[in-house]
C-alpha cells in the first residue's frame, strides 16, 4: 500500500513509497485511510527539524490527524465494520511516569511517551492502519468529509479545559475570550467559546479570505490590530493564543483582565529575540492573580469532547475550515504555501 513517509533530519525526505500493510493485532481495528489532515508539526517533520523515526527503522510514515473507515474489528470490540473512526496520537511512556500511568499520558513528565506519526511511531498518512479499540475513536457518521478536524479539536478541548481549571481554584464566570490566531487551532478554540456562549473575539493579522467572514459566521468579533490594543479595548477573561507567534506570545502574556487565564497553545521555533519588560508582566500577573498555561496533545476523554464538539457544528462552516483536499500523490504540495490556507486535507482514498 502507499504511504507518506519521511526521513527524520533529513530535508527533502518526503516522498510516497510502498509499505507493507498493517497487521492488526488481537485488540486492533484494520482501517481504511479517508483523509490526514496536515499541520504545523507535519512540516516542521518535513523540513527536518522535528520528529522521530520508530526504532530500527529508517522511515516514518507521516500524520497525526487521521481519519478512516473500520474494515475489521475485533468482535466483542463495540466497533462494526464501516464505523468512522480517529486514532489517538500519543501512547503512554512504556515505563509509565504516574500521569501515563493513569492514562494522562497527554501530561507525561518524563517526555517518554511516543506519538504516531511524530515520535518513534508510524502515523496514519497511508491507505490502511491499525489502532488498538482503546485508542480509537468513533466519530458520528454525519463526519465524514470534516471528521478529520477531530485530532486539532481534541487539542483545544483540552485547552478548554485547562482554563476551566485553572479558573475553578476561586470565583470563576468567564465572559469574554480572546483567541490569537485564526488558524484551525484558534478558529476550534473559538467554536468552542461560542457552542459555551461567550462572547468571542478572534485577532488574526490577515484582513481578507475566509478568516474573517469564518469569525463572523460563528457570532464572534473579528480583530487585526496590534494585540495590545485589542486587549486594552476588550478586557477578555481567557486568552487563547494559538499562533506561537513571539510578539503575540509576549502581548497575550498580559492581555487579560484581573482573574484571568491565558492559555499557550501555538509551538514556536526558538532563536528569534524580542524586547519585553518583565517586571511589568510580572507585577501585572501578580497584582491580578492571572494564570499563564500551556498546553499540549489530548487524553481519550478531551478527543471525546472533541467528538461532541464537532457533531454539534454547524458542518458547512467546519467544512470551510478545510481550504484544500489534495490527493496522496500530490500530497508534497501540502507542505508549500498556499494564499488563503487554513487547512489542507490529504484524500486517502
Ligand atoms: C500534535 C500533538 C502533539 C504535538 C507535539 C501537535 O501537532 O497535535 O498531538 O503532542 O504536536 O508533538
Amino acid at each position: 500500500m502507499r504511504a507518506l513517509t519521511v526521513i527524520p533530519g533529513q530535508a527533502d525526505s518526503l516522498s510516497v513509497r510502498d509499505v507493507p500493510d498493517p497487521a492488526p493485532g488481537s485488540g486492533e481495528l484494520l482501517v481504511e485511510g479517508l483523509a490526514l489532515g496536515i499541520c504545523g508539526t507535519d512540516r516542521e517533520i518535513a523540513s527536518a527539524e522535528y520528529g522521530w523515526a520508530p526504532p530500527g527503522q529508517e522511515h516514518l510514515v507521516l500524520g497525526h490527524e487521521s481519519l478512516g473507515r473500520v474494515r475489521e474489528a475485533p468482535e466483542g470490540s463495540g466497533f462494526a465494520e464501516g464505523d468512522l473512526v480517529v486514532a489517538v496520537v500519543r501512547r503512554p511512556d512504556p515505563e509509565p511516569c504516574g500521569a501515563c500511568a493513569r492514562g494522562r499520558f497527554d501530561m507525561c513528565r518524563n517526555g517518554g511517551y511516543t506519538e504516531h506519526g511524530i515520535k518513534q511511531l508510524d502515523g496514519f498518512g497511508s491507505e490502511r492502519w491499525s489502532v488498538e479499540t482503546d485508542y480509537a475513536i468513533r466519530l458520528d457518521p454525519s463526519l465524514e468529509r470534516t471528521g478529520v478536524l477531530l485530532e486539532p479539536t481534541s487539542v483545544v478541548a483540552k485547552a478548554w479545559e485547562q482554563v476551566d481549571l485553572v479558573g475553578g481554584r476561586s470565583w470563576f464566570e468567564p465572559r469574554r475570550v480572546l483567541v490569537t490566531g485564526a488558524g484551525p487551532i484558534g478558529l476550534l478554540a473559538a467554536l468552542i467559546g461560542a457552542q459555551r456562549g461567550l462572547d468571542v473575539h478572534v485577532l488574526d493579522r490577515v484582513t481578507d479570505g475566509p478568516k474573517p467572514s469564518l469569525v463572523a459566521d460563528l457570532g464572534a468579533t473579528y480583530h487585526s490590530e496590534p494585540v495590545s490594543d485589542v486587549a486594552e479595548q476588550l478586557k477578555p477573561d481567557v486568552v487563547i493564543e494559538a499562533t506561537g507567534a513571539g510578539q503575540v506570545v509576549a502581548d497575550a502574556l498580559t492581555a487579560t483582565r484581573g482573574y484571568g487565564v491565558t492559555c499557550l497553545t501555538g509551538v514556536s521555533s526558538a532563536g528569534r529575540t524580542l524586547r519585553f519588560d518583565a517586571g511589568a508582566a510580572n507585577r501585572e500577573i501578580v497584582l491580578e492573580n492571572d494564570v499563564i498555561v500551556g498546553s499540549v496533545n489530548a487524553s481519550v476523554a478531551h478527543y471525546r469532547d472533541a467528538a461532541d464538539v464537532l457533531r454539534d457544528a454547524d458542518p458547512a462552516w467546519l467544512e470551510r475550515l478545510i481550504t484544500r483536499r489534495l490527493p496522496l500523490d500530490r500530497a508534497s504540495e501540502a507542505f508549500g504555501p498556499a494564499d488563503h490556507d487554513i487547512k489542507t486535507v490529504i484524500d486517502l482514498r
